[in-house]
């Protein structure tokens, strides 16, 4: 693979995290797993939800950039990114120059229950007096932007997680 690291992208609920782990363990220790979301939250020493309530979007932004610049200089991680880090144009230039962009599919339907049984409180993006509606807008407006800059598109729909990391693997090798 010419490019280090790999970036896991997509919506909200879609899996990255999960997935991000699963495929660090199955390449067998030559990679580590990084949650952008959980350096974001050691920076600011508070959570996602209170950087957004106390400090604004704004400010959250800001960090996600910072944290997209310092992962872009790691060498062979998994690097679950949040879903509106690759929204930034400064943060795909940034991510481009060492990872691969692999872009995690799932139906609107699985990510409304996924987000709705995880609770909304900790999703700070989404307006919490008509979530369902939101989320539907939300995906509408983003996932054509997701593709645009991902290398490899996976459909995570209603498939084993073991299926999804080898179907990553394969196209890995498959890509480069
Ligand atoms: C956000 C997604 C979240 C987190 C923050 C904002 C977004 O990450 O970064 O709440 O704008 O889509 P996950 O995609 O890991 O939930």
């Amino acid at each position: 693979m010419p490019k280090s690291s790999i970036a896991l992208i997509g919506f909200m609920g879609v899996g990255k995290t999960t997935i991000g782990t699963l495929l660090v363990k199955k390449l067998g220790g030559e990679y580590q797993f990084i949650e952008m979301d959980q350096l974001i939250e050691q920076m600011a020493g508070k959570s996602i939800p209170e950087i957004f309530s106390q400090n604004g979007e704004d400010s959250f932004r800001k960090l996600e950039i910072k944290v997209c610049q310092k992962v872009s200089t790691f060498k062979k991680f998994v690097i679950s990114c949040g879903g509106g880090s690759v929204l930034n144009k400064i943060n795909v230039e940034n991510l481009k120059k060492s990872c691969i962009f692999i872009l995690l599919e799932t139906s609107i339907e699985t990510i409304v229950n996924r987000i709705l049984k995880e609770g909304i409180q900790i999703r700070p993006v989404i307006d919490k007096e008509d979530p369902i509606n939101d989320i539907k807008n939300l995906y509408h407006l983003r996932n054509p932007l997701y593709r645009s800059v991902a290398d490899i598109i996976i459909d995570a729909e209603n498939k084993d997680k073991s299926i999804i990391v080898d179907e990553i693997i394969e196209k890995l090798k498959l890509d480069n």
